[in-house]
């Protein structure tokens, strides 16, 4: 039985593919078109999927897509006769959706009657909630979902047993934590598409000042039996004009339309220009946004497990990649097991849509968790051999050299501790938006100049966004305050007193780092590597940046290549492959 999850026309579109109730591959379609985030709808990603599965559309059973336009129908109507254009944006693009069997058959030459496939219109933060849960390694858990807007709703919670989800709750437009923090994104001038996590990288270099106001902007009561918050709404203006969203067109970068009202200004002061410089004011509101996120969604974590006694919790949504927030969950929650896939976001929607037909429509028991994160496209010796002969490092400023593993990871190591930076290309492609050891940037985590030089050299990002480490998973607990896996990124803990000066790199001004936790089960070849560079320089840890400047993350060895020889990156490793400049 094979099931594609296409997640389409919204920010992230992506594809993923299902055989009898284990992933094959899953993949964005930015890789391809190389357009951050982009949306539209993902052939490419769709393509892919079905080679790397070895199957035609024509073997496709089940189509599921994350989106139901039946969903909260009754508060849709209320808002489209306050917010006609809105309503008519949102009909636009829901036609485009609703033409989804049109858009495949199109993009792959069949007539649409031909398509034998089931169709199914999964509700957005089922397909979050499902995501999560059904890829996780729990056979029971509580679930929580939460974003900006979906099916016009911002939240879900409930529980998964077995193979089933339960819907306990969800909090519908206009209330939204992922609105709430994407409008004081937009506040303190970072208005590109995504820049939230930016806003949390600042955070940590401000104090929470502002607090007090923060708790009008979002109401929350901790004691009252219901879950869920509530947005002053007086603070924005999504709920009269609605959120101004583009993501129809597969070649652009989504965008979205200013989300705070003057009542804000009123009470914060002026907003921040992006050519401004970042001063105290802003990092104190940004410490204010965060530290108030982290009460709303902590406190309603706390109730979602004394109302579910549960001692997992599986986390999908945007709002889920706040992994500052997610690193606290142990200690102020009941909760002692936290699973998030490594597209929590969006892209996530294609295996959450598909794995929901599987489980919840077709009734079938789990038998897949998602242990590592490399579903995305992978490159043979010859494809890799072809690329490096296609490009100039043939010449002489370059050597190349094939090497067997060992000999290759020893070397690599020993170019990373010597304080060089490493472009790092290996096996199939991460899926979601961390780079986790496949298609890496790596460097030597103890020199505390490192973030500069590859700011400098390579990444040209702000300054206060923290770079992450990456450790041997058996040696986590001596570097860091707790030792819960972290395989995708999604925690950021305490790196030990005593070992701060140790990795200052990556170490945060917090003093926390976002680690990714590495198993040699999950990722043999980066975990030799950390070893390697364990052995050399006696400390489990690199830095680890995502393969890319300023763009989506590498996919094809090209693309490092291209990515390698613009930018000042001292030696790349592709596949078995060493290349350094002489
Ligand atoms: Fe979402």
């Amino acid at each position: 039985m094979n099931i594609l999850g296409i997640n389409a026309y919204h920010g992230n579109a992506s594809a993923a593919i299902v055989c009898d109730g284990r992933l094959v591959a899953a993949v964005e379609e930015e890789r391809f078109n190389r357009v951050k985030y982009a949306a539209g709808f993902p052939a490419q990603a769709i393509r892919y999927c079905l080679e790397e599965a070895r199957l035609t559309l024509a073997s496709i059973h089940h189509v599921a897509v994350p989106r139901n336009p039946y969903a909260r129908l009754g508060t849709k109507l209320f808002y489209a006769i306050r917010m006609p254009s809105f309503a008519r944006g949102r009909v636009k693009v829901l036609s485009k959706f609703t033409g989804v069997r049109e858009a495949l058959a199109r993009a792959f030459d069949i007539d649409p009657t031909k398509l034998r496939a089931t169709f199914h219109r999964v509700e957005h933060h089922l397909a979050h909630l499902a995501s999560a849960y059904f890829v996780s390694p729990f056979e029971d858990a509580a679930v929580l979902s939460a974003d900006g807007l979906g099916d016009f709703a911002s939240t879900m919670w409930g529980t998964g047993e077995g193979g089933s989800l339960r819907v306990d709750g969800s909090i519908a437009f206009p209330h939204s934590l992922g609105l709430y923090y994407t409008a004081v994104t937009q506040y303190l001038g970072f208005l590109k598409f995504g820049d939230e996590y930016k806003v949390m990288g600042l955070a940590s270099y401000g104090q929470s000042e502002q607090l007090d106001e923060f708790r009008k902007i979002v109401r929350f009561d901790g004691c009252s039996k219901k879950n869920g918050f509530r947005l002053g709404l007086a603070y924005f203006t999504h709920h009269r004009t609605g959120p101004e969203m583009s993501w129809a067109e597969a070649d652009k970068t989504p965008t979205l339309g200013r989300l705070y009202s003057e009542q804000m200004l009123r009470r914060l002061g002026p907003s921040r220009s992006p050519e401004e410089p970042v001063e105290a004011r802003h990092r104190n509101l940004a410490a204010s946004l965060q530290a108030r996120l982290e009460e709303v969604y902590l406190g309603m974590l706390k109730k979602l497990a004394g109302a579910t006694g549960q001692k997992s919790i599986c986390l999908a949504g945007g709002v889920a990649f706040n992994c500052v927030a997610n690193g606290k969950i142990f200690e102020a929650t009941p909760f002692e097991r936290v699973y998030v896939q490594p597209a929590a976001g969006d892209a996530g929607l294609s295996i959450g849509a598909a794995f929901y037909v599987w489980h919840q429509i077709l009734g079938q028991p789990r038998s897949f968790v998602m242990e590592h994160a490399y579903w995305g496209p992978g490159f043979a010796k010859p494809q890799i051999q072809k690329a490096i002969d296609a490009s100039s490092v043939r010449q002489s400023n370059y050597s190349v050299a094939e090497l067997p593993e060992l000999e290759l990871v020893r070397r690599a190591a020993a170019i990373i501790a010597e304080g060089k930076i490493l472009g790092w290309f290996q096996g199939r492609a991460e899926w979601g938006p961390r780079a986790l050891g496949n298609r890496s940037i790596v460097a030597d985590p103890r020199r505390p100049e490192m973030k500069d030089v590859l700011n400098k050299r390579i990444k040209h990002r702000e300054i206060f966004r923290p770079f992450a480490p990456s450790i041997l998973a058996e040696n986590t607990g001596e570097w860091f305050a707790r030792s819960d896996p972290s395989p995708f990124m999604s925690m950021a803990y305490p790196v030990r007193l005593e070992k701060r000066d140790k990795i200052p790199a990556p170490t945060h001004v917090d003093g926390t780092g976002r680690l990714q936790t590495v198993t040699r089960e999950a990722n043999p070849r980066y975990w030799e590597l950390i070893r390697a560079f364990r052995d050399a320089a006696g400390v489990p840890v690199v830095l680890n940046t995502s393969f890319n400047d300023n763009e989506p993350i590498v996919c094809r060895p090209e693309e490092a290549l291209d990515c390698f020889l613009r930018t000042q990156m001292d030696a790349l490793v592709l596949g078995d492959f060493l290349i350094t400049r002489t």
